[in-house]
């Protein structure tokens, strides 16, 4: 028996319309820590794989900025954006490193594509989002409603565009709810398997594409993973596999128009110094497209960070094939790409001791 799901994470637009706890402005003294683990960091000379995080030392308030991102994407509303960070005043390839050094202080970075990078440039880079090897982050397109295949997804904000490019995110909690309340007939469909395309972005031993609910429900807890981009990429690419039924097309339709109506997803200019994270399992993300500022250096860029954090949720066992993991304490998610070395298995393993989990994604 499906039934509605109760939870923080399961807002709707006019919920995070009236509050301000989606959001945290950073106090000088969070910044001022910020700014000292990022010189910390430089001055060390280490490369990135080999950087820990006694190399990004934070104080009390730096951790306290966390610890406030942790609270809200597991037990709040699954979404935090940590604002005012002076960008500007810093190099790029220094704020990248100090987004590489926070997000070590929160869990494990997951590779995110084809080349297996741990941490994604989000610009223009002429990508074509509706094609078999399509990914959103490198082009300037409307993107569908998604998760990212991580337990969270962070953005820091450089530069933002000359226009559009607004942050829409949707709580698939509330999502999920409406369409049990509107065609509880439908909402069973999208706790079976359904067939996602790997993107050409498999590593040697995977297979192209792997098969996953979209809705499951584990020791009481809710998550979705939803990439329609990607489900579409298998119909197109795979004449093999099963064809999308009219009852599965007609869910999925359904579903991603709840989460385009106006009372369900909500949008949020990320400005330059916004730091945004979101649980994946209980949010769902999307941008609108947008016109870039003529200048190189104005282009929108935002450093793209997924992470698999200690206490995250337990996920359901059909998830497997997704995130190669689905216990609690366990390193999980993400695209293994073909970049994987001998090196950043060995920042995985030191990272994952450091976190206190468990590291058996490569079998
Ligand atoms: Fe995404």
């Amino acid at each position: 028996m499906i039934q509605k799901v109760a939870s923080r994470a399961g807002w709707k637009s006019a919920d995070l319309a009236q509050t301000e706890s989606w959001f945290h402005r950073l106090s000088n003294e969070a910044i001022a820590d910020f700014e000292t683990a990022m010189r910390t960091a430089i001055a060390s000379e280490k490369e990135m794989f080999d950087l820990d995080v006694r190399d990004f030392p934070l104080g009390e308030a730096g951790n306290a900025a966390l610890r406030c991102v942790h609270d809200a994407t597991q037990e709040g509303l699954g979404v935090m954006v940590l604002r005012g960070f002076p960008v500007q005043k810093h190099a790029p390839a220094h704020l990248r490193l100090l987004f590489w050094g926070l997000g070590l202080h929160m869990g494990v970075p997951r590779p995110q594509g084809k080349q297996s990078q741990f941490m994604s440039d989000v610009t223009d880079a002429g990508g074509v989002y509706r094609s078999a090897k399509g990914r959103g982050y490198n082009t300037r397109s409307k993107l569908d409603f998604h998760a990212d295949n991580a337990d969270i997804v962070g953005l820091m904000c450089v530069n933002a565009a000359m226009s559009g490019g607004e942050s829409l995110i949707a709580s698939s909690v509330h999502a999920h709810n409406v369409m049990l309340e509107e065609r509880p007939d439908l909402v069973a469909s999208m706790y079976e398997p359904f067939v996602f395309s790997r993107q050409g972005e498999e590593a040697p031993e995977e297979e192209p594409w792997y098969e996953s609910p979209i809705f499951s429900v584990t020791d009481g807890q809710f998550a979705c993973r939803h990439v329609r981009n990607h489900i579409n990429g298998a119909q197109a690419a795979f004449p093999d596999v099963a064809r999308l039924s009219a009852q599965q097309t007609e869910a999925l339709d359904l579903f991603d128009a709840i989460l385009a109506r106006d009372d369900v997803r909500f949008a949020m200019h990320l400005e330059a110094g916004d730091l945004q994270f979101l649980n994946n399992h209980t949010q769902l993300h999307s941008r609108t497209e947008y016109e870039d500022w003529p200048e190189p250096e104005r282009r929108r860029l935002l450093y793209r960070i997924w992470l698999a954090i200690p206490d995250a949720q337990p996920l359901a066992p059909g998830l497997r094939p997704t995130y190669k993991d689905v216990s609690t304490r366990a390193v999980r998610g993400g695209f293994r790409g073909v970049g994987i070395t001998e090196a950043t298995r060995a920042f995985e393993t030191r990272m994952a001791a450091h976190h206190g989990m468990a590291m058996r994604i490569y079998g």
